[in-house]
């Protein structure tokens, strides 16, 4: 659903140039026609972004990111298409009308339930029911500054105050138990925060979607309530404070990652505040990415007790798998950020954060952990974890040292314990890549690598494939066809734009796009990718015709099949 029309985006996006925009957020240096950076999109060490002025597209040659000015904004600032359009329109000094844009993310009723619960739970804490609050919050060293910035509250000890309020508004009643703040009964509408001080929590753009509500002057069975999943608040894609850490980590290139929001409102508090809390529970796929993007280092700093410990794993392996290596802080006497900070002072934590560990010294110091290394039965297992641990990891050198680390420590032979090393096959990462990826499906990406570039070779598709055997490709060749029709030309730039908040396909783009650079083509080659295409559909219908005739019994309607078969292998 686009609130802009095509004609008002495009102007938008030529009110300024791609390289200027880019050059804010990575430095560019021009070679040739072109200008390259790092890419900000993965682990680059290489300048392989290109960014051209011609075409006002960039791409990276090595992890296939492309798109417009755009689409840049949108994942190097993870917001959406509307609020990058927005951004860009306010550099280039083009006007439009941003009511609706804001009004469509931001106005749902849901959201409105939120607003006036904030202002309530923000009022109640300063009038004299708030006392005890204000003192708890005192007490923990939590000033008045603290509760302005971040917005705490308090729900009173009522069971319906809330509800009240927000029945007078005449909301819905749906909505009302929708948000996640009001329950029903039989004998009508309650509140399900009393007797907390509310943390609000937000989204990635800083809306209050959710509460985390503590108890400070009574007993219950959980420290901290929070509201349960709702159409607004998915805690596995949020980090608490994201919003306002996101731009500071980026210019320091730093992101500190803690277990509790309490950790972060004090880090921010003493000026450090770059940080982020995964509230408690295993950090998501979705978590780790929204971390990757923001920074290059990053730190984990768990509470130091044992759970932390186990946490720091857990996260550590998380971001592991989406090629990202943490380092790690861990804190003395169990104690939690919060309390590291009041008890050693903000100087004491920002040495901390300077000398954080490998995640490899971590493991081998936790591995250690409850074990007496002049034990034998203990220095064994030691070992024989530490080698399971050294199996594990990808990179050459620190297996190296951590081979010197092990052999020292516990003077075991180097012998010993290259023996028990796994071989792992070196194949390069790319190569394995390439090889992976069959003939045909190489037909077809190289296809759709030059489809978007000239017309020549849609029409080629469009009269001599019509057809591509893998689904994603198949949609994107479809829609580069649509288009030309359309247009009558191809222009990636334009053509990025307008199948704009399609995801697929633009992950799709960026597969046909990796390790291809190609900027010409010959028609022979072209001819070639086609007739790769054209014979694995042959080969395909050829054997679906063979499989359905052995279902067939009658006689002539096998031959017709047969016949059918002989005239595509003759097409072969
Ligand atoms: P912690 O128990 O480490 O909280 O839980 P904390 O930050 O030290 O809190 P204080 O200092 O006691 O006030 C870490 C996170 O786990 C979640 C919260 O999001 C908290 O920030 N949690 C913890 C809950 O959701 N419920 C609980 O009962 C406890
Ligand atoms: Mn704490």
């Amino acid at each position: 659903m686009k609130l802009l029309t095509q004609e008002k985006i495009n102007e938008i996006r030529n009110s300024v140039n791609i390289v200027d925009v880019i050059s804010s957020y990575v430095s560019l240096t021009p070679r040739g026609k072109n200008y390259f950076g790092i890419c900000p999109f993965h682990d680059d060490s290489n300048p392989s972004m290109s960014v051209s002025a011609d075409k006002q597209i960039y791409k990276c040659f090595s992890c296939g990111a492309t798109g417009t000015v755009f689409n840049f904004i949108m994942d190097y600032e993870n917001i959406s298409f509307s609020e990058a359009v927005k951004k860009v329109a306010d550099i280039g000094g083009v006007h439009i009308e941003l009511g609706n844009i804001k009004k469509e993310k931001n106005h749902t009723v849901q959201h409105q339930i939120y607003d006036l619960s904030l202002k309530f739970y923000m009022n109640n804490i300063n009038t004299p029911q708030g006392k005890k609050a204000k003192e708890y919050l005192k007490k923990r060293n939590i000033n008045e500054d603290i509760i302005k910035e971040f917005q705490i509250g308090l729900a009173l000890n009522s069971r319906d105050a809330l509800s009240k309020i927000l029945k007078k508004k005449n909301f819905d009643e749906k909505e009302l138990t929708k948000s996640g703040l009001i329950g029903k009964n039989e004998y009508g509408f309650y509140d399900l925060f009393y007797g907390r001080i509310m943390f609000p929590l937000y989204d990635l753009s800083g809306n209050v979607i959710a509460y985390s509500g503590r108890i400070y002057d009574r007993e219950d069975n959980s420290k901290y309530f929070n509201t349960r999943e709702t159409e607004l608040f998915k805690k596995g894609e949020l980090l608490y404070n994201y919003h306002r850490a996101k731009d500071i980590a980026r210019q320091k290139n730093q992101i500190i990652i803690m277990e509790g929001f309490m950790d972060v409102i004090r880090a921010h508090s003493i000026g450090i505040k770059n940080c982020v809390a995964s509230m408690g529970t295993a950090i998501t796929n979705k978590q780790a990415n929204l971390i990757k993007k923001m920074a290059k280092e990053i730190i984990l700093c768990f509470d130091g007790d044992e759970a932390g410990a186990k946490a720091t794993k857990a996260c550590a392996e998380e971001l592991n798998k989406i090629g990202t290596i943490p380092k790690v802080i861990r804190l003395e006497e169990n104690l939690d950020p919060d309390e590291y900070i009041i008890k050693y002072g903000k100087d004491a934590f920002e040495k901390k954060i300077a000398n954080p560990i490998s995640i490899m010294d971590f493991e081998l110091s936790y591995l250690k952990n409850n074990k007496n290394l002049n034990d034998a039965e203990d220095k064994t297992l030691y070992i024989k974890q530490v080698i399971d641990e050294i199996n594990k990891i990808d990179d050459d050198i620190l297996k190296e040292v951590t081979i010197k680390k092990i052999v020292s420590e516990t003077n075991i032979s180097e012998e010993v314990i290259r023996k028990h090393l796994t071989q792992k096959k070196k194949v390069p990462k790319k190569d394995a890549k390439i090889i992976n990826s069959s003939k045909y499906e190489k037909a077809e990406k190289n296809l759709l690598y030059f489809m978007l570039k000239s017309p020549e070779i849609i029409k080629m598709y469009d009269k001599k494939v019509t057809f591509m055997p893998t689904k994603e490709y198949r949609l994107l060749a479809r829609e580069i066809s649509m288009y030309y029709k359309e247009h009558g030309n191809i222009d990636e730039a334009n053509f990025i734009d307008y199948i704009e908040g399609d995801t697929d396909l633009i992950e799709t783009i960026k597969k046909v796009n990796q390790n291809m650079s190609a900027a010409a083509y010959t028609l022979e080659e072209i001819e070639d990718y086609i007739n790769v295409i054209k014979e694995y559909n042959i080969n395909n219908a050829i054997e679906r015709m063979q499989a359905k005739m052995q279902e067939i019994v009658d006689p002539i309607e096998k031959a017709e099949i047969a016949q059918k078969i002989i005239d595509l292998k003759k097409g072969v």
